[in-house]
């Protein structure tokens, strides 16, 4: 299989080069309005909101801010493909303008935006950037009644497009084999994702330039692709970044798309798609081994009946029977387009012979 990345430094609210109705899935975390370090950004797009900002107008502030996102939001809508959908990480801000502290609620916004649209607001997924420090009180220490709640937490904000969910032809091998585990059905689907531990060791060079760029976990566009899209699909992020979005979707065997406005980030997404190849195989190798450990406790009480038809080890639901993993063979770069071929991704058959004989009943 072949998929296909391409990267566009340029602005993401005009996306000419992307047919409308062709992406499958969105995944973006765009700058936060009303957190500092995106001041420059919004204010380079809109000059009134330096003045606001100057003049304690907080909130008419974080309105244009909106606005500029807005923009980039409406081409979203119009190159996704009715049933695809649109998964935003977003925060919302804390900030003192003029003489008042409060909160600046950017997922409110965002779902407003995505409400006048012909769109299903589904339901969010809420996850906590790990820290080592403890947490920062905001306000008058042991007395109340005037300190703040901390915001120790982000949003993933899921939109459908249209009214429908999308369609299939009925046993779609795409689909099948894009199954993921029954158990980690159960952690992805859940409403709070508290295990997510940032980044991966193999992605830790230009850290500095990674911070400004405020780039999500890996595991965050990763486990998005998994479970809202299939093989070969084609993913957009329109808030590239550092790319991240991209790296999921070439370990996950899905095309991408990207827009970012400022190229110095590309730094960082070259130096990790160096390390992709290896980064593909253990991100499948820890998949499958947690499913085996997974199986350990689960066959103590329970009987197994199916098994995976591609890796001969027992899985717990029909539908995980096509479970089919890839790795990448090549990799080709010609100026910003990477042309990638996947093969299957092969299990050490040692590994398949012990744990299959002794968990299957
Ligand atoms: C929160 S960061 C995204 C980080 C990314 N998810 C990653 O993992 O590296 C938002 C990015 O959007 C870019 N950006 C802001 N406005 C943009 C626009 N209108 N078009 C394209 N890129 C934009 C910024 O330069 C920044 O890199």
């Amino acid at each position: 299989m072949k998929t296909e990345h391409i990267l566009y430094f340029k602005n993401s609210n005009e996306m000419k080069e992307i047919n409308s109705n062709t992406i499958d899935l969105i995944v973006t975390s765009p700058p936060y309005p009303m957190i500092e370090m995106w001041d420059e950004i919004f204010i380079s797009a809109n000059h009134k909101i330096k003045e606001y900002i100057k003049n304690g107008k907080g909130f008419k502030a974080f309105q244009l801010m909106h606005e500029e996102l807005n923009n980039t939001w409406r081409e979203c809508f119009r190159v996704l493909n009715e049933g695809g959908l649109i998964c935003i990480n977003i925060g919302d801000a804390t900030r003192k303008v003029g003489n008042s502290f409060q909160l600046y609620p950017n997922h409110v916004k965002i779902t407003s935006f995505f409400q006048n649209y012909d769109c299903l607001i589904l339901p969010i997924i809420l996850w906590r950037k790990p820290t080592n420090s403890p947490t920062k009180f905001m306000g008058s220490g042991m007395l109340p009644t005037n300190a703040y709640v901390t915001l120790e937490h982000e949003y993933i904000l899921i939109f459908r497009k249209g009214k429908k969910n999308r369609r299939f032809k009925p046993k779609s091998e795409k689909r099948y084999n894009s199954a993921y585990f029954w158990e980690e059905r159960n952690k992805w689907f859940s409403d709070e994702w508290s295990d997510i531990i940032g980044k991966s060791q193999s992605l830790e060079n230009y850290s500095d330039l990674r911070e400004r760029s405020a780039a999500f976990p890996l595991e965050i566009p990763y486990r998005m692709i998994n479970m809202f899209s299939i093989y070969g699909d084609y993913v957009l992020d329109p808030f590239w970044g550092t790319g991240t979005t991209t790296l999921a979707a070439m370990i996950s065997a899905r095309n991408s798309y990207g827009y970012e406005i400022d190229p110095e980030f590309s730094k960082v997404f070259q130096n990790n798609v160096k390390k992709i190849k290896p980064l593909t195989d253990s991100t499948n190798k820890e998949r499958i081994a947690t499913h085996l450990n997974f199986l350990k406790s689960y066959i103590k009480n329970k009987q197994v009946k199916y098994t995976s038809v591609h890796y001969n080890f027992p899985v717990i639901t029909a539908q995980e029977k096509d479970i089919l993993f890839y790795s990448i063979k090549d990799i080709k770069k010609l100026d910003n387009i990477y042309n990638l071929e996947h093969e299957k991704f092969s299990y050490k058959k040692k590994y398949d012979k012990e744990v299959h004989s002794s968990l299957i009943k």
